[in-house]
């Protein structure tokens, strides 16, 4: 989808999954063949030997990547076949179940990672509250459902890690993508919470943020001031940030990690930076 929008630190303008917008009056979804972080992370726990759950809403894209699982160079030192589980994480009573489905196959979760997410573009004039609350119940209401129906058995194991794939707009806030934004701003708060509530049942939190990703196969690259990553390179850090039980990794060039300390130290340059992008950004759609 191409878009008129310029890049600040401009995060997710390419994000592969459903779109969802209100700009304008019009609300239009699409999907993009880009690679994305879930297959990416399957395939990097998948080689490191983990017993895989897959979920998602749709059953061919999870059973084709079982099936990519399945013919990895590598996969000779996985045994286990991935299992999936078909819900919709916005609807909070389905996500019960499925993590009962869970936990009846793999008998406890060692490691949780909530991954799925919708995107947001749009004036927050013209936005609809539908798509707001359509927004926060994927991204925020369905992750901390599913983390709490499965806190329980961690606590009574007193082992488990919990990860949440959140967003450097989960600590700065760019126009243009108010619901996105809340609602990884909100995930950023509630797992911060949780990493303090359970670090006395030996459970870890760990919340990755990513900057902008390059999703498109062929430009899986990090360019030379290491500013743009690849879905496998944060597949990667998910996975080393795990091993060594990090709390929280930005995983982003120098222009929005330098974004986030200006939001933090100097507040008032950055909201008339935001303002200055906001009104070319405005100017642009409109031309
Ligand atoms: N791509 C970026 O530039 C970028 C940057 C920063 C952060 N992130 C974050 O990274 C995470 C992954 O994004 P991605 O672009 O790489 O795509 P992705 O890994 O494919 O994640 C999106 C997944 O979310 C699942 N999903 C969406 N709505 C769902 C729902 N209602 N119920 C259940 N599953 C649902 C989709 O599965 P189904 O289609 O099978 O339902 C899809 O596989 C997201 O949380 C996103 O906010 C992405």
């Amino acid at each position: 989808m191409a878009s008129p929008l310029q890049p600040f630190p401009d995060e997710e303008d390419h994000l592969d999954e459903t779109f969802i917008s209100r700009d304008f009056q019009n609300l239009w979804r699409c999907s993009l063949k880009l690679k994305l972080i879930r297959p990416e992370c399957a395939k990097a726990f998948h080689a490191a030997g983990s017993k895989l759950v897959l979920c998602g809403r749709d059953s061919e894209k999870l059973k084709d990547l079982v099936q990519q699982l399945s013919t990895m160079t590598n996969h000779q030192k996985n045994t286990h076949k991935p299992h999936t589980v078909v819900f919709d994480l916005s609807d909070t009573k389905t996500v019960l179940n499925a993590a009962e489905e869970i936990l009846r196959y793999l008998g406890h979760v060692d490691i949780l990672i909530n991954n799925a997410g919708v995107s947001f573009r749009g004036t927050i004039v013209d936005t609809g509250l539908d798509v707001d609350k359509k927004v926060m119940e994927t991204n925020y209401f369905g992750p901390i459902a599913l983390t709490k129906a499965l806190l329980p058995s961690m606590i009574k194991r007193r082992q488990g890690h919990i990860v949440a794939i959140s967003s450097i707009q989960g600590k700065i806030s760019i126009p243009f993508r108010s619901a996105y934004a809340a609602s990884k701003h909100a995930t950023q708060a509630f797992f911060d919470c949780l990493r303090a509530e359970v670090k006395q049942y030996n459970i870890d939190v760990t919340v990755i943020s990513p900057g902008y990703i390059q999703t498109n196969l062929s430009l899986n690259a990090i360019t030379a001031d290491g500013s743009r990553y690849g879905a496998a390179e944060v597949a990667q850090v998910v996975l080393s940030a795990v091993g060594q039980k990090k709390k929280e990794v930005l995983v982003a060039g120098l222009t929005p990690s330098l974004a986030v300390c200006l939001r933090n130290l100097f507040p008032r340059l950055f909201f008339t930076l935001m303002a200055t992008r906001a009104k070319k950004e405005r100017k642009a759609k409109d031309s």
